[in-house]
């Protein structure tokens, strides 16, 4: 491949834009003349003309007649929120587009500058745009990994569970399918205030509500004790090493003398974890082996004592204190 094609932005903004602006939708509900579509989705219709007769010769949508437009197999992909979440220029995707332009100040200091772009890290940034905020939930929720409530490696563990604290939970989608799951079991979602105040529709959808404590706080300050089993996912691969073990030892803490710390870790013993360079710019996270989770754990007074797979292939790592 050339460096042109290698570096071209074009296409990549293209799909973009024809994600947020609803287009595929629009074409599904009838509206496929270049006309109906530009008025349809509040666009210039020649610009909107020039991207898609672009994204066709990509191989995205088809244009059967001069300035009709359909959908072919790609862009059945585009089609209604899940579909579109991670694009749309509105919501969270444009928090993640537009970030790749602070990729050069990122490999020159060595830390996320996501705060060139929109004037504050990411983390405060959601918690000032709420709408944001929301479709970053959304993409973390059960579109885009559905959660799998056996967050134990062996089953007849689940016998001594009663409480679940779950770290950084989101609006809790794994807390409310592990109280679904487990009517013994109450739970306690443990994030910051603007998440955790979004998070009473999905227990009340799942029928848990009244056995869940929402609990507003950052997880770098000492979390709530006396829980049985702690879950962290998807949350340490958002951090440098300093404060993902500062995370890890927060809750080596709150789980002794015999709690457990459950850690969706990304990569298994033996396995190389990916680059995730989007969370570099964002957060300043990133991927790491099973080793290295292991050395991290063992920092923060923890000792993997198992380790497993769930059904959607994500490693978990089960700790105990020491
Ligand atoms: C990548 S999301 C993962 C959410 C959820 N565990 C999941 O897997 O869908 C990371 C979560 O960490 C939360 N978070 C970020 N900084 C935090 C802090 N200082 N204290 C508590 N939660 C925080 C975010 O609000 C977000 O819900």
């Amino acid at each position: 491949m050339d460096l042109w094609t290698l570096s071209d932005l074009c296409t990549p903004w293209c799909v973009h834009v024809v994600a947020t602006l609803r287009v595929a939708d629009h074409i599904a509900a009838g509206k496929a003349e270049i006309g109906q579509l530009a008025a349809a989705s509040g666009a210039d219709r020649d610009s909107l003309h020039r991207v898609l007769r672009h994204l066709v010769s990509k191989g995205l949508f088809v244009e059967p007649a001069p300035g009709r437009f359909a959908l072919n197999e790609t862009a059945q992909g585009l089609l209604g929120e899940s579909g579109r979440l991670g694009l749309d220029l509105d919501g969270i995707g444009g928090r993640m587009a537009h970030s790749w332009g602070t990729l050069l100040s990122a490999v020159r200091s060595g830390k996320p500058a996501f705060h060139e772009a929109f004037g504050r890290g990411f983390w405060e940034d959601l918690e000032a745009h709420p709408a944001i905020a929301a479709s970053f939930d959304a993409l973390m929720g059960p579109g885009h990994g559905v959660p799998d409530w056996r967050v134990l490696v062996d089953a007849a563990d689940w016998e001594s569970v009663r409480t679940v604290v779950d770290v950084g939970g989101g609006t809790g989608a794994l807390l409310a399918e592990i109280l679904r799951a487990r009517p013994e079991v109450r739970g306690t979602l443990v994030d910051l205030a603007g998440t955790v105040a979004r998070s009473g529709e999905v227990f009340q959808a799942a029928g848990v509500a009244d056995r869940v404590a929402t609990v507003a706080q950052s997880f770098f300050d000492p979390l709530p004790g006396g829980g049985d089993l702690y879950v962290l996912k998807n949350v340490l691969s958002d951090w440098p090493d300093g404060e993902a073990t500062a995370i890890l030892r927060r809750c080596a803490e709150a789980a002794r003398p015999s709690g457990r710390v459950v850690v969706f870790t990304g990569a298994g013993p033996g396995e190389e974890a990916s680059p995730e360079l989007l969370m570099m710019v964002l957060v300043g996270g990133r991927g790491r082996t099973f080793e290295e989770f292991r050395e991290m754990a063992s920092m923060a007074g923890l000792e993997v004592t198992a380790v497993g797979r769930q059904a959607s292939g994500r490693v978990i790592a089960e700790c105990r204190t020491v």
